[in-house]
C-alpha cells in the first residue's frame, strides 16, 4: 500500500514538473506571439517568433536569463505598426523593453506596471495615445523612461519612480500635463482618451 502510494507520489511529481516548465516559457511565447498579431511588420523583423518552439529564446530581438525568462525586447527603429498588447504583462522577468523609434498607437497597456523587474522603458518617438498609467509609478527598480514625442495626454505620474525622471522623458507630447501642476489637478484621465 505504501510502496503503491509512492510511485503514485513520484508518477505525479515527473508529470508536475514535466508540465510546467513548458508552460511557464509558453506563456511568455505567447505574449509575445500576441504581440507580433497585434502590429504590422514591413521589415519581417519578427519573422523568427515561431509561437511552436518551446520558448521564445532564440527568437530575433528576444533575450532570455539562465532559466529561459526574457529580460529584454529589442525592437527599436523597427517600422513596427500597430498597439501594445496587455500581455507584455506576463513577461515577469522583463527589464529592458525597447520599442522607440516604431508607429506603435493606442495606448501604453496598464499591465507594464505589473513589471517589476523593468529598469527601463523606451517608447520614444511613436504615435501611443491616452494617459500614462498610473500603475508605472510603483516600479521600484524603474531608472530609465522615455515617452517623449508620442501624443499622450492626462497627468504625468509624480510619486514613485517618478521622481526620478526629468522632463526630457516627455517632452513633445502637446496634451500631456506637466509635473508642475501637482497639488494642483487631481491625478485625473477622465477627458483624456
Ligand atoms: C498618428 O496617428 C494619427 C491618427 O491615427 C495620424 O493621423 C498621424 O498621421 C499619426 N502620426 C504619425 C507620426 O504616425
Ligand atoms: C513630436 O512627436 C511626433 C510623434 O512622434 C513627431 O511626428 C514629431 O516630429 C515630433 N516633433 C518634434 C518637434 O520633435
Amino acid at each position: 500500500m505504501a510502496m503503491h502510494n509512492l510511485v503514485q507520489a513520484l508518477v505525479f511529481v515527473a508529470v508536475f514538473f514535466n508540465t510546467l516548465a513548458p508552460t511557464v516559457a509558453n506563456v511568455e511565447g505567447d505574449a509575445l506571439y500576441a504581440l507580433r498579431r497585434s502590429v504590422k511588420d514591413p521589415k519581417n523583423v519578427l519573422k523568427s517568433w515561431d509561437p511552436t518552439l518551446v520558448d521564445p529564446c532564440t527568437w530575433f530581438h528576444v533575450t532570455c536569463d539562465a532559466d529561459n525568462r526574457v529580460t529584454r525586447l529589442d525592437l527599436g527603429n523597427a517600422k513596427l505598426k500597430g498597439r501594445l498588447v496587455p500581455q507584455l504583462g506576463k513577461l515577469e522577468r522583463l527589464q529592458y523593453l525597447e520599442l522607440y523609434m516604431n508607429n506603435l498607437e493606442g495606448s501604453i497597456p496598464e499591465e507594464i506596471g505589473g513589471l517589476k523587474s523593468l529598469v527601463s522603458l523606451d517608447l520614444y518617438n511613436n504615435n501611443l495615445t491616452g494617459s500614462i498609467p498610473a500603475s508605472l509609478s510603483k516600479l521600484s527598480n524603474l531608472n530609465f523612461l522615455d515617452v517623449s514625442n508620442n501624443d499622450l495626454c492626462g497627468t504625468i505620474p509624480t510619486t514613485g519612480s517618478f521622481s526620478k525622471f526629468s522632463e526630457e522623458s516627455f517632452k513633445n507630447n502637446s496634451r500631456l500635463e506637466g509635473p508642475e501642476l501637482m497639488g494642483f489637478v487631481r491625478y485625473d484621465t477622465g477627458r483624456c482618451k
